[in-house]
């Protein structure tokens, strides 16, 4: 117990201590928010310490209405302005036309090809100009991410990027929002460990995998929404020390 105290210590440690190697050294700098728990512990510690790291998030336009009051809680507590990212309105209605609203359910092309036009497309505007792009990704969400670097070379996007929380657990996250009263998606606390767009995320049971209740209908290895996998080719490095 105490040793799990003072590896959690030694965690937010290393991670404030990446935030602000990266926002001196990889200027400038963004992060990707879901809106999500992870994401709200770099949020957190970024507004805190008031690194210039601008936040953004991807408003697809099937968001949850809970996901979108987060904004509202950023914008009361810390005084800060999350910017949002839309989808091109012409690809959305030509998708739309084609396929219907939810042709996702319908097969992996037709999901990628929404995620594509909803979050990839605005991904690379968000990115543009920038030097190194922050995601809250772990290496214990699913096996997709099980070789998670904190520092990768992000080929397709021509920039490095972090995934400061790659070695911390869900206990971690949920140790430090509670410990610095930081807010959350109220999702969270009627069973959605992860949140996406809200016709591709369900809650799940007490014990399930927590991604099971995202694209449910889908085997686990295809469970990437294309903004953090490249041709299967992204270069890990090791981390570098602060
Ligand atoms: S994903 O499958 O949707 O990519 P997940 O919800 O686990 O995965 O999010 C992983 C990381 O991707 C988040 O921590 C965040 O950095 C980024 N991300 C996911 N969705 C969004 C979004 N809508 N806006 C901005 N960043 C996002
Ligand atoms: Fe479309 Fe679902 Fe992907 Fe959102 S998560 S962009 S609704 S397929």
């Amino acid at each position: 117990m105490k040793n799990d105290a003072v590896n959690f210590d030694a965690r937010v440690a290393d991670t404030r201590a990446t935030l602000e190697r990266l926002a001196r050294d990889f200027s400038p700098a963004v992060f990707a928010s879901s809106l999500a728990a992870e994401d709200m512990v770099i949020t957190d510690m970024i507004l805190r310490a008031q690194l210039p790291i601008a936040i953004f998030s991807l408003e697809t336009g099937r968001l949850h209405a809970e996901t979108l009051a987060v904004l509202d809680k950023v914008r009361e507590v810390y005084g800060y302005d999350i910017m949002l990212y839309r989808p091109q309105a012409d690809a959305i209605d030509a998708y739309v036309a084609q396929n219907g609203l939810n042709a996702f359910y319908d097969s992996v092309e037709m999901r990628r090809e929404c995620c594509r036009i909803r979050k990839v497309e605005p991904l690379g505007r968000a990115l543009a100009g920038n030097k190194a792009w922050i995601t809250g990704q772990r290496r214990a969400q699913s096996s997709t991410r099980a070789e998670l670097a904190v520092q990768e070379e992000d080929a397709a996007h021509g920039m490095t990027k972090f995934n400061p929380l790659a070695d911390w657990s869900e206990e971690d996250v949920w140790n430090y929002l509670r410990a610095n009263n930081v807010p959350y998606n109220a999702l969270h606390d009627q069973g959605f460990p992860s949140i996406g767009c809200e016709p591709c995320t369900r809650a799940v049971e007490p014990g399930q995998d927590v991604r099971a209740g995202r694209w449910w209908w889908e085997n686990p290895e295809s469970k990437e929404c294309g903004l953090h996998v490249v041709d299967g080719r992204l270069i890990r490095i090791k981390p570098v020390a602060a």
